[in-house]
């Protein structure tokens, strides 16, 4: 069934404001209420609003028609019950739910919401919700001169999106890390705003082009797309990690990544023959660095053609899989959409007997330039198609091949307009939109596909898939690149605010290219990115066609060294970092994380954009420049021991630190634990230790979690892991430890050693009532064995 979509006059001839203003929701008229949905028939359309959890409210509007409830492919939640009691009275309808109360005042329409500490979460004044004959929606808010805006996905600039106007249009602009460009490849219409230290979250489910106002004016902020509904959700906080929760559980949550996806990875566009990947293999192999996969560019396939190889160059693909996983290395094809216009290409073929590419209204294919050449696109949106694409990873999966690297999925294509004909009908289930619909949303449902296709080809081991493009909900499928960058130190900077907001919009594994794509890089910003990439959740180096090579040796020994250095240091913080990727399964929580998240009542920590945290108590402060070995450091309350040297710092200040080319700054919050193991050539290698450090602080107790499982299956979604809770309790000059185990799987590393930093000199360390020695090593540290 075709819907009605009521855009009829494309946007650009109706865009003029003063010609075409938008019209306003109207006057309340009738008010019907079943459970938790309440609808609300106004002049110019009706309102839904629907209660999702206690702490999650929808409100939908649907100009001059019945309001429906169909969902973007963004949304995993459904409704569940929640107890909402409804005031008629006189000038307002007052929906009362445990955690939420929706006033809606009747002439005009306009929304508040409120917590239930009666805080405001959003509130439209003057203006409310507006539409245009012309399609147009637009939705407002009153704004605060104390609000600060997180999250919108993949954004150049700053961390705090105050003051900016921000495009949710996918879009693959080559080399495009600058601060005008707005649209990139990945939209997310999602947004946090912080305020007095408590948070509330914004979904804005269109997936047309939209736009997030929060600079034109001074009091209103507002959301708008080029067509659809207004259609959005509003979550409660009052904590920022709160609305990370609410949010997540709207839009799903990432799977833990098999362990070694969170290796070191290299890439180049492209290594082109087995030949030159079995020698890159060798190299590290050589050079003893850690390396867990090696990527495949364009030039592995035969004339770009996906699910092919070129038999020239790789004569034998499934050897040289097998080959190097035997050390301890994956490979991973890219696989771009495009599919070649060849009439004895079978996938072609299959394609187009099977009706699984994009068409016209009236029946012809489309076609677009990308590497293959002319080339035709299959229809994601079809549940069909996904499954036929998703079962073609047979192709790689028979030859061994578990991680997958999709690329061009915004679609880019080789036009003006970057992009598919906007006129394309997208089959959508039986339910066709244009591809001016459904745009934004191509590249999720690639991943989907693909991620699905993968994990049923593997048989119970977890795929590894990279994306470019996606929508809100990628992080259920996909680890998301940043794509094009260039080798530019403002490139490295740039990358810090980009990842954490990625991180803040529910995408816990995200990442540069480091070393820069675009460009030559050289020696200095390898190093100081190489740092910077050990501790970001996705860690590849990846560089483009025709410019110097930057595999970690490329520029001579002494940074090759350094390089080294930080990428067995990864190795080193794998248990560390696999926690949190934990976290973020169970609570959506980012790996890498703004200070704002930790401490948002602290404004120093509001628009911090060249430090992060990882998890609650690492900060880690990278230098960004070339040529400078000092830099400004925030370091919020409490106490702070650098890494290296456990130097403490006091919280609350900033302080200069020097760090020469050999060192990034790392500090750890004093009364915390940090679990490290060993440094390994590759995660395949055996893992037989972990090595806590824990960082004294006089009279205090906390607890620290470690988890781990087999890093390979999804056994650990039915109880397959191991958490260990550590309580430590440090008073009156003695430490006693209290270690917990739940789960069901036995880790392979039965050895742990407790580092103890700064602590009193003890003998004896009480561990689970029995006494431990402690061993001295260093005028600062000692060791439990345990
Ligand atoms: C564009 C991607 O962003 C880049 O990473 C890749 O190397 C090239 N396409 C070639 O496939």
């Amino acid at each position: 069934m075709l819907e009605d979509t009521s855009f009829a006059i494309r946007p650009d001839q109706g865009m003029n404001e003063e010609k075409n203003p938008f019209q306003d929701i109207g006057n309340a008229k009738n008010i019907s209420k079943t459970e938790n949905e309440i609808k609300i028939s106004a002049d110019n359309g009706e309102l839904a609003v629907v209660f999702y959890r206690d702490d999650i409210v929808r409100f939908v509007f649907q100009p001059l028609k019945e309001v429906m409830l169909d969902s973007s492919p963004a949304i995993v939640l459904a409704p569940e019950k929640s107890e909402v009691k409804l005031n008629d009275e006189k000038n307002a309808f007052r929906l009362e739910a445990p955690k939420l109360t929706v006033l809606i005042t009747k002439t005009p329409i306009r929304i508040t919401v409120m917590d239930s500490q009666r805080r405001v979460l959003f509130e439209q004044k003057e203006k409310g919700i507006g539409f245009k004959p012309t399609g147009e929606v637009i939705c407002h808010s009153t704004r605060n001169h104390e609000d600060h805006y997180y999250g919108l996905g993949e954004k150049t600039g700053y961390l705090d999106k105050r003051g900016e106007k921000l495009t949710m249009w996918n879009t693959d602009v080559y080399a495009p890390h600058n601060p005008e460009t707005d649209a990139l490849y990945q939209s997310h219409p999602y947004f946090m705003v912080l305020r007095n230290g408590a948070a509330q979250g914004i979904h804005f489910d269109n997936t047309f082009k939209s736009t997030f106002d929060f600079r034109s004016e001074a009091d209103v902020y507002s959301f708008g797309a080029e067509g659809g509904i207004v259609d959005f959700y509003v979550m409660a906080g009052p904590g920022p990690k709160d609305v990370l929760e609410q949010y997540t559980a709207l839009t799903g949550r990432a799977p833990i990544p098999p362990k070694w996806a969170i290796g070191y990875h290299q890439s180049r566009y492209s290594y082109e023959s087995e030949q030159e990947v079995r020698e890159l293999a060798a190299i590290f192999k050589e050079k003893e660095i850690p390396l867990d996969a090696v990527y495949l560019d364009i030039h592995y396939m035969n004339g770009y053609r996906v699910f092919t190889f070129d038999r020239e160059r790789f004569p034998e693909p499934e050897n040289l899989v097998r080959d190097l996983k035997e050390q301890g290395i994956r490979i991973i094809p890219i696989v771009d959409p495009g599919v070649k216009e060849d009439p004895e290409y079978p996938i072609y073929q299959e394609g187009i007997y099977g009706d699984h590419f994009c068409k016209y209204i009236e029946g012809s294919l489309y076609f677009g330039d990308v590497w293959p050449g002319n080339s035709a696109f299959p229809d994601f949106t079809s549940s069909k198609a996904r499954e036929w694409w998703g079962e073609k990873h047979k192709y790689y999966t028979d030859l061994g091949i578990e991680g997958i690297w999709n690329d061009m999925n915004e679609p880019s294509v080789f036009n003006e307009s970057k992009t598919m004909d906007l006129k394309v009908m997208h089959n959508n289930d039986g339910n066709p939109k244009t591809h001016r619909e459904l745009h934004n949303v191509y590249g999720l449902l690639m991943g989907e596909a693909t991620y699905d296709g993968m994990k049923k080809q593997l048989g119970g081991k977890r795929p590894f898939l990279l994306t470019r493009s996606g929508f809100s909900g990628v992080q259920r499928y996909a680890a998301v690149w940043t794509g094009d960058n260039r080798s530019f130190w403002e490139h490295l900077q740039l990358s810090i605010p980009m990842v954490m907001n990625l991180g803040l919009s529910g995408i816990p594994f995200a990442g540069p290219d480091v070393g820069g794509f675009a460009h030559d890089s050289n020696g200095e910003l390898l190093a100081r990115w190489s740092q910077v990439g050990a501790f970001t959740p996705y860690f590849r180096n990846h560089s483009a066609i025709g410019t110097l090579r930057q595999e970690p040796w490329s520029f001579g020994e002494k940074y090759e060294q350094i390089i080294k250095k930080y990428i067995e240091l990864r190795y080193q913080w794998l248990p560390q970092l696999y926690t949190l990727f934990a976290e973020a399964w169970q609570k959506g929580l980012p790996v890498m994380r703004p200070l704002m998240l930790e401490y948002p009542e602290d404004e120093n920590t509001f628009n911090l954009s060249d430090q992060f945290m990882l998890g609650n108590n690492i900060i880690v402060a990278p230098i960004m420049q070339p040529s400078a070995e000092h830099r400004a450091v925030y370091l919020p309350e409490g106490e702070w021991v650098d890494y290296w040297t456990d130097e403490v710092y006091a919280g609350g200040n900033h302080h200069l630190v020097h760090a020469p080319l050999e060192v990034l700054p790392i500090f750890i919050k004093k009364g915390t634990v940090i679990a490290l193991g060993e440094v390994r050539h590759s995660t395949a290698a055996a893992d037989s230790k972990r090595i806590l450090h824990y960082y004294y602080q006089p009279d205090s107790t906390s607890t620290f979690k470690m988890y781990d499982d087999d890093g390979t299956t999804f056994a650990y979604e039915s109880g397959e892991y191991c958490l260990k809770t550590f309580e430590i309790k440090a008073m009156n000059r003695e430490i006693s430890l209290k270690i917990s185990t739940e789960g069901r799987y036995e880790p392979e590393w039965q050895e742990v050693d407790i580092i103890l930093h700064d602590a009193p000199e003890l003998t004896t360390v009480d561990v689970n009532g029995e006494m431990k020695n402690v061993e001295k090593n260093t005028e600062k540290t000692c060791t439990i064995h345990l």
